[in-house]
């Protein structure tokens, strides 16, 4: 264990109207630093999880952290970029700054503001993620690329769409016990499960309610070393940190085994020295129905092929074997690309906390956060054991 959080904060996600990356930024900033119970001036090294690519004409943000506070003038920031999985990935950095003893307290923003553009346009920004030079053509943005993962699932292990639905439902409900969620609107099954007007197929087999939706937000983590994380009025500490790339272009992959995630998974469950049910939850990237579906077995809940089984027989549902997405997901509570794997890494602080209000699952002892950038490209998984 090298790292903790120690402190956090979370931005309200959604349609936020009157909002910029700067207010979000400093919002964030400042609530972490509070709830750690640190000063600005204890910040040694800060990094900003900022994919934008076009969502807004701001797109250097390094410093707009330093608006927070005066005494964060001249305190190095980076801003990191790894596509979806960017808020991990400044966690990740967070992390090694910790372990090479270049600071002993960090501050991790990240943040998006994706709705200055309509969806079509957002989904211009988000197939950036994608190898442009193989896939950028395919229609409907990011949501075409899983469209066309999903149907080469469906062909190759029959056609899934039930499961798809339940995910749907399941991520919903849960949203409705998150305050932070983009939705707090419950979807039944007939209207996930089939095609409407106001559930029209956007790519593929994947209807709007298998996507998550276009989201501004932040959030925010104060990291610290364990030796100092002890000391403090909370931490949570990082039983395994792990981060896997795989090739960029689907046609060098196959790419519905999602081979970097699986091994992202092996490793963090070896360096912990657990096994996958010894968690107590797990807050996974469901950009896509699908992509929760493929999880499942990624993650070892399931052998190939048969991930509709977490779902179908209920073992990811927030009372199952292993809840899943007890925040609501990327589904309900909302995908602002560069702000979720903080996000991600905030709602399992609070779980294991017990500082989840509504959400709170009954004792949860460790917590894991697995987030994807791109088609399985950049792949994190953290392992997270309250030990404070
Ligand atoms: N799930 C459920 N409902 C959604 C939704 C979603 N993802 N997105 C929008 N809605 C709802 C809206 O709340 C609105 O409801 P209302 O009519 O009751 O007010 C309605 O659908 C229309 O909203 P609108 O924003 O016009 O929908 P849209 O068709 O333009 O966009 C998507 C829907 C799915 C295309 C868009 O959310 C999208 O592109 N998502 C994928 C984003 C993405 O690729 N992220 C990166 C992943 S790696």
């Amino acid at each position: 264990m090298t790292a903790c959080i120690v402190g956090w904060a979370h931005s309200k996600f959604g349609k936020l109207d009157g909002e910029t990356s700067e207010s979000l930024v400093t919002k964030v900033a400042s609530e972490a630093i509070a709830h750690a119970g640190i000063e600005p001036r204890d910040v040694d090294v800060i990094y900003v999880g900022n994919m934008n690519g076009g969502f807004v004409k701001q797109e250097f943000h390094s410093s707009l952290p330093l608006q927070t506070h005066p005494d964060l003038r001249f305190k190095p920031s980076t801003r990191v970029e790894n596509a979806c999985a960017t808020g991990s990935a400044a966690i990740h950095m967070g992390i090694n700054s910790l372990a090479a003893k270049k600071a002993r307290f960090v501050l991790v923003v990240g943040v998006e503001k994706m709705t200055e553009l309509n969806s079509t346009q957002a989904g211009d920004v988000l197939i950036k993620a994608s190898y442009v030079a193989e896939e950028a053509e395919i229609d409907a943005g990011f949501a075409g690329i899983f469209g066309k993962i999903t149907s080469a699932y469906f062909q190759r292990y029959g056609d899934k769409s039930d499961a798809l639905a339940r995910i749907a439902v399941k991520a919903h409900k849960n949203g409705m016990k998150n305050p932070y969620a983009h939705f707090q609107r419950e979807f039944d099954y007939a209207f996930c499960r089939n095609p409407s007007d106001k559930n029209p197929f956007v790519a593929g087999p994947l209807k709007r309610t298998d996507c998550s939706p276009v989201t501004d937000g932040a959030a925010a983590v104060i990291l610290a070393d364990s030796d100092t994380a002890l000391g403090m009025k909370q931490a949570i500490a990082f039983r395994a940190a792990e981060h896997v790339n795989d090739f960029l272009p689907m046609s060098k992959r196959d790419i519905i085994q999602f081979d970097g995630p699986t091994l992202a998974w092996q490793r963090a469950l070896a360096s912990a020295r657990l096994d996958l049910l010894d968690l107590s939850f797990v807050e996974t990237h469901d950009c896509f129905t699908s992509a929760e579906l493929i999880e499942y077995e990624a993650m070892g809940l399931t052998p190939r092929g048969q991930g509709e089984r977490a779902i179908l027989e209920g073992w990811t549902e927030r009372d199952g074997k292993l809840p899943v997405n007890v925040s609501g997901g990327l589904k309900a509570k909302g995908h602002p690309v560069g702000a979720t794997g903080v996000s991600m890494h905030v709602m399992t602080s609070m779980q294991l906390a017990e500082a989840a209000g509504a959400m709170q699952l009954a004792s949860p002892k460790l917590g894991a956060v697995f987030n994807m950038g791109g088609t399985a490209v950049a792949n994190y998984v953290s392992i997270l054991e309250r030990v404070k």
